[in-house]
């Protein structure tokens, strides 16, 4: 199976790979809704999909926080775009406490984003698709959600409860011909990790956007690490006892 995407709405397209998303979407002919919190990065990257001639983009400055608006603006860029059969989940923030820092503010505030975000998003649109009996979702987790990490608690968290969200939600709405993907990328060059001396196996957003787009278009609501090869990472990550994890300064 080979699942072609027409109408798109990408949350968290300002920057990395939701834009790289966004761009590779265009570049294939889809109308594109982008969505994010700064409307000027927004333009910029609906500017570049206009240059190339492929595609339509519009745009919606949107802080995903502001989950009651977000019935309306859906049914609202579903009525500019023509259509949606794919809903791609990209926002994200990390926030990496110092030693001995602990910081509720903080740490809401990336679960809220990570996590209650994608659920208010994608609970109206998993309830459309369910009527239609069709359509995809994905949402962008990550390898960090694979144990709590000592590193960033909040966020490693955030990513668990993303995966086991996404997870549930395809075992509602598989049976009715919707496609549920859950990325979990590694490490991937964005403005996120900007910051980090560290980045083993890193991609970039170009690749990352690439193959999570695959794997959206192969249907059979699959979990894939991206690359591929941080299964092997994860599986070996899963099984560290505790006592041995907890050592690691990761
Ligand atoms: N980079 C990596 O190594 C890596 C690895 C695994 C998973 N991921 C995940 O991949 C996703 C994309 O991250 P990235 O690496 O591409 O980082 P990024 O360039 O920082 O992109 C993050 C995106 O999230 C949006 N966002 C953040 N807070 C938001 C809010 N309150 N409302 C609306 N949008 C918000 C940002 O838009 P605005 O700032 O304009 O709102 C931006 O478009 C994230 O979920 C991240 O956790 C990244």
């Amino acid at each position: 199976m080979s699942l072609v995407f027409r109408h798109a709405i990408v949350v968290g397209a300002s920057s990395g790979i939701g834009a790289e998303i966004a761009r590779q979407l265009a570049a294939g002919g889809a109308s594109v809704a982008l969505l994010g919190r700064r409307a000027d990065e927004l333009e910029q990257v609906a500017a570049g999909i206009v240059r190339t001639g492929r595609g339509r983009a519009i745009v919606a400055a949107h802080d995903v926080t502001a989950y009651d608006t977000v019935p309306a603006l859906l049914e609202r860029l579903v009525r500019e775009l023509g259509g949606l059969d794919l809903l791609v989940y990209a926002a994200g923030t990390m926030f990496v406490p110092g030693e001995g820092e602990y910081d509720f503010t903080r740490e809401r505030a990336g679960i809220e984003v990570n996590l209650l975000g994608a659920v208010a998003w994608t609970i109206p649109v998993a309830a459309m698709f369910e009527a239609r009996r069709a359509g995809t979702i994905v949402g962008i987790s990550s390898i960090a959600g694979e144990r709590g990490r000592r590193t960033f608690p909040g966020y490693s968290t955030s990513k668990a409860g993303l995966s086991t969200w996404l997870e549930a939600l395809r075992n509602r709405v598989a049976r009715h011909g919707v496609n549920v993907v859950t990325a979990k990328p590694g490490f991937v060059d964005t403005p996120m990790t900007a910051h980090l001396e560290q980045k083993p196996m890193v991609i970039s957003a170009t690749q990352a956007a690439r193959l999570i787009l695959a794997a959206a278009r192969r249907g059979g609501s699959p979990s894939v690490f991206v690359p591929g090869r941080w299964w092997l990472v994860a599986m070996v990550l899963r099984h560290l006892p505790s006592t041995v994890f907890r050592r690691l300064n990761i």
